[in-house]
């Protein structure tokens, strides 16, 4: 395929952001106080989620679906909204699509530099904490510090349930974080984007003794700059869209949308099926700007 110049893509085209379900939201909830005259589209890939324990090439499968279909909506730039996603298919997504693309990631960095005790928790997805991607990252950026990785099993199921905070939930929870807090950890990276909606029942158990690191607003500041970059930003007297969709039957979305980000909006269902692999198809449609 022959990506498009950057150049045929309206500044006022909306951004596309995907996960595998409601995660994402945490992201697009930072981008969108930072960057207010920005149209979104978000979809969430509920019929698939999650992803977490998934085979990486379905994981791949479904990031290039759903980033193709953003574009077919003229977005302007993707942002997967998914470590997990990103750990096994950010690389190929940017070199396919001509649009940037912003990933997010656990953030390691940051915990290693905040960590008064040099203990450290990590809870994210099987998939990513096994993934090549975030070896490099702990490699890179663990210093001296210790990391304990925790795959969180079973909580993007209750978050997509809208469970944030049953006695189960606390339960799992616990059993997760304990021996983070025995080993005397300060500090936890929330390293996928479903738990940053799990904050208030992380600080129920850990209290005082841990931080949590989320890196949505760090994502929100990379999709400002790379929009400066390519000096795509929208105008600051755009009327902005917001528009969610689900591959899934979209009542989760829109039962959460209040409770998660006061927002009250129509989830339009979508069938978003897998693209062969191998397909010369232009997946990018330019806006009248
Ligand atoms: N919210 C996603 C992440 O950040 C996906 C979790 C999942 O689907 O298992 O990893």
């Amino acid at each position: 395929m022959n990506p498009l110049p950057l150049e045929r893509f309206s500044v006022s085209a909306p951004i596309g952001i995907f996960d595998s379900g409601l995660g994402g939201l945490s992201i697009l909830s930072a981008i969108r106080a930072l960057l207010p005259d920005e149209s979104l589209y978000f979809c969430a890939d509920s019929r698939y989620a999650p992803y977490g324990e998934r085979e990486v090439e379905f994981i791949v499968q479904r990031a290039f679906a759903l980033s193709a279909w953003l574009l077919e909506q003229s977005a302007k730039a993707l942002v997967v909204a998914c470590n997990t996603a990103t750990a096994q298919v950010i690389e190929a997504l940017r070199a396919r699509f001509a649009v940037p693309v912003v990933g997010v990631e656990p953030g390691i960095k940051p915990a290693a530099a905040l960590s008064v005790s040099r203990v450290a928790g990590v809870l994210a997805t099987a998939s990513t904490l096994h993934s090549q991607r975030f070896r490099q990252l702990l490699a890179a950026h663990g210093r001296d510090c210790q990391f304990i990785l925790q795959p969180g099993y079973g909580l993007v199921e209750a978050i997509e349930r809208g469970d944030l905070d049953s006695p189960g939930l606390l339960k799992l929870l616990e059993r997760y974080l304990t021996p983070m807090l025995a080993a005397g950890a300060d500090t936890l990276a929330l390293g996928c984007t479903h738990y940053s909606f799990l904050t208030a029942v992380i600080l129920k158990i850990s209290g005082k003794q841990m931080q949590l690191i989320d890196t949505a607003t760090a994502v929100a500041r990379q999709v400002a700059r790379v929009l400066d970059m390519h000096n795509r930003r929208a105008p600051a007297n755009a009327t902005p869209r917001l528009c969610f969709y689900s591959t899934g039957d979209g009542q989760p979305q829109q039962r959460l949308l209040p409770a998660l980000l006061g927002i009250h909006a129509q989830v339009e269902c979508v069938r978003i099926p897998n693209i062969p692999s191998h397909t010369d198809a232009v997946f990018t449609k330019p806006v009248a700007s």
